[in-house]
């Protein structure tokens, strides 16, 4: 039942929790299996174990090109912008993007991928990433995309997580005005991944690069020897699609699971649904493939519900502030889904940079990543849409593989910061201190999930133990979300932020954990202690708190170093803002760091601290705040 109306949205809502099988059997049904489901759905959130669409099988790549071929073979499936506006962009049809595909899965097939094998897409913004993620996808290898801005030893870390066979790159990318040599990054990289039997690169930028003989091969090379037509591979709706790593409180990166059948459901549905995409909609989500935002709503999802999807492979500030007005206007975008962070940056720049491009094709806005402020909020709405464009505020994670939280766009009555009601087949819980789920309106709690929905991530790969200890553990029987969340007197939710130790910097998930042992790493660093605090452009920045060595030396040389080694490490995301060197840091007598302490000294509530009366030392707590910055 398609929604069009609040109370549409209303009864499918009932529906999907009286009947939740019956629900996501019809809306499974839209899709092109060769084989239905035995049961819908078997779960048990202690072990915990989630499957749907048992029995079914499919192809996901058969329900995002081939079933369209009959219908809207010459649309355009992706519009490519490129980085310099000067570069032609490009329309590629749902045919074409069939054959392109089609024709690099028996690239793929050549250089020794199978069904199961894990493949490692490194790569910039460019139409051959999503060939390549759709390509994977139809042989049934497991895609395991990392984010182009991280640093080679994050990228061998997780290489060597997936065991990846392997690696798809290019020579490089255009990232503004900058052109970064990705192809050395992965050089770097290799030299400690043993798993990884060769590396197909893509010429972008067409810098000089060092090809290894053996290992590396040439993009198009290998297209010119292959063949044109690829059967796609008959998968188990429980199979993996791919893994997609985020950072979590403690420890290293987790490879997140998602599988064919429900991830594909959900996404295509909630696409549909929260956006209400029309047929002829130009949409564009301005995320990088990196991230579970551009798996779900640039490739999948959008494509599966044949519709036109832009990809963007530069920035907002380049060549000037107006870049994404341009974007609108040339294309002439209807649909437009970006990160609060960006809002609030563009919103700096001089408005004649909005004025001068003409936005009237736009009709829906969406936002994704961290919460949305109140007057960020508003600036889009009147400056962008406007007055005109309903704002879905769209909540969600890697983990939950589609949106959760979200305004149906037109249908749900606005509230300005407030991702409003969670999508049909959704069973939001808001847990007490305690444990006790909170029940009725005006309350405020931790955000964790009842029942289980198609997309959600099956495991971590390779440990499912801490996958049942991050998730399922804080509250036995419920998916724990790591978030805060208030709902209103209306019954609205407005996501709050994180109460775990991951940092959302600019719309990026990071660990706390992750940035203090890259700064462990060097010489003259005793111990770390990483927190956020708020930005006005970021939403959260970092504040690192550091122990040195008796002899530090030049205290910003050092600070050089620091800020060199975390992005050699990770990548430049996650470089703190600030680094305070300290003698000592606040710790319990338990020997546990008081991270709510380094958080109010960092955001300069210096003064009122609250109870400190189980510090260790109280005197270390008096020297930080001497030395605030
Ligand atoms: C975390 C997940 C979902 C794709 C991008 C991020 C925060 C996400 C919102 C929102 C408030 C949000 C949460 C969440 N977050 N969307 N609309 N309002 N917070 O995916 O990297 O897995 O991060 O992003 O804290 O837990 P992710």
């Amino acid at each position: 039942m398609e929604i069009r109306s609040f109370e549409d949205y209303q009864k499918a809502y009932n529906h999907s929790v009286e009947a939740p099988e019956e629900f996501w059997s019809n809306v499974a049904r839209s899709f092109e299996w060769h084989k239905p489901a035995e049961t819908i759905l078997e779960w048990d959130f202690h072990k915990p174990e989630v499957r749907w669409f048992s029995g079914a099988q499919l192809n996901i790549t058969e329900n995002c090109l081939d079933r369209h071929l009959a219908t809207r073979a010459e649309q355009t499936a992706i519009i490519w912008e490129p980085n310099d506006p000067q570069e032609a962009a490009q329309h590629i049809s749902y045919q074409q993007l069939h054959s392109k595909v089609c024709k690099f899965a028996n690239v793929l097939k050549q250089n020794g991928a199978e069904k199961g094998d894990r493949i490692c897409i490194y790569m910039p913004m460019v139409p051959e990433l999503a060939i390549a993620v759709l390509a994977c996808a139809r042989i049934g290898a497991i895609h395991s995309v990392v984010f182009a801005g991280f640093s080679s030893s994050a990228l061998a870390d997780r290489i060597n997580d997936a065991k990846c066979k392997l690696v798809l790159t290019s020579d490089g990318s255009f990232r503004g005005s900058k052109v970064i040599d990705l192809k050395s990054i992965v050089d770097e990289g290799l030299q400690h991944c043993d798993c990884v039997e060769k590396v197909i690169v893509l010429a972008r930028t067409h810098e000089s690069i060092k090809m290894h003989p053996g290992r590396d091969l040439w993009w198009h090379e290998e297209l010119a020897k292959a063949a044109d037509d690829c059967a796609a591979t008959v998968m188990e709706a429980e199979d993996m699609l791919f893994i997609l790593y985020t950072s979590g409180s403690t420890g290293k990166p987790k490879g997140m699971v998602h599988t064919c059948g429900g991830y594909m459901v959900y996404t295509t549905y909630t696409f549909q649904t929260a956006f209400q995409y029309e047929p002829g909609d130009v949409y564009w989500c301005t995320a990088d493939i990196g991230w579970i935002t551009g798996h779900s709503y640039i490739v999948y999802g959008p494509l599966a519900a044949g519709a036109t999807t832009v990809m963007f492979e530069g920035v907002p500030s380049y060549p000037d502030m107006g870049r994404f007005w341009e974007v609108v206007a040339k294309h002439k975008i209807n649909i437009f889904y970006t990160a609060p962070t960006a809002i609030r940056a563009l919103e700096k720049a001089d408005i004649s940079f909005v004025e001068r491009h003409d936005l009237s094709s736009l009709k829906t806005l969406g936002t994704v990543g961290e919460p949305i402020n109140e007057e960020a909020w508003h600036w889009y709405d009147e400056n962008i849409g406007k007055g005109n464009c309903p704002i879905i505020d769209t909540w969600w994670q890697t983990e939950t593989g589609g949106i959760m939280i979200t305004p149906i766009a037109g249908i749900t009555p606005l509230k300005p910061a407030f991702a409003t009601l969670p999508l049909p087949g959704v069973q939001l819980a808001l847990m007490d201190e305690q444990g006790q789920e909170l029940t009725g309106d005006n309350i405020e709690g931790r955000l964790s999930i009842k029942f289980p929905w198609p997309s959600m991530a099956r495991t971590i790969y390779g440990n499912h133990q801490r996958f049942k200890e991050t998730y399922f553990s804080a509250y036995p029987g419920y998916y724990f979300t790591g978030d805060g969340c208030k709902r209103d007197a209306d019954g609205y939710h407005r996501i709050t932020g994180r109460v775990d130790d991951v940092i959302i910097v600019s719309g990026h998930n990071l660990g706390t954990a992750e940035i203090e042992s890259a700064i462990d790493e060097h010489h003259k660093v005793v111990e770390t202690a990483v927190v956020g605090y708020p930005h006005d452009i970021k939403g959260n920045a970092i504040y690192a708190y550091v122990i040195g060595k008796d002899d530090l030396g030049d205290e910003d040389q050092l600070r050089t170093e620091i800020l060199r080694l975390v992005s050699d490490t990770i990548g430049p995301i996650a470089k703190p803002e600030k680094i305070q060197f300290v003698s000592g840091l606040p710790k319990t007598r338990s020997g546990k760091i008081m991270r709510r302490i380094l958080r109010k000294i960092a955001s300069g509530e210096i003064e009122n601290l609250g109870d400190t009366s189980t510090l260790l030392d109280p005197a270390v707590v008096h020297s930080i705040q001497q030395g605030a910055l």
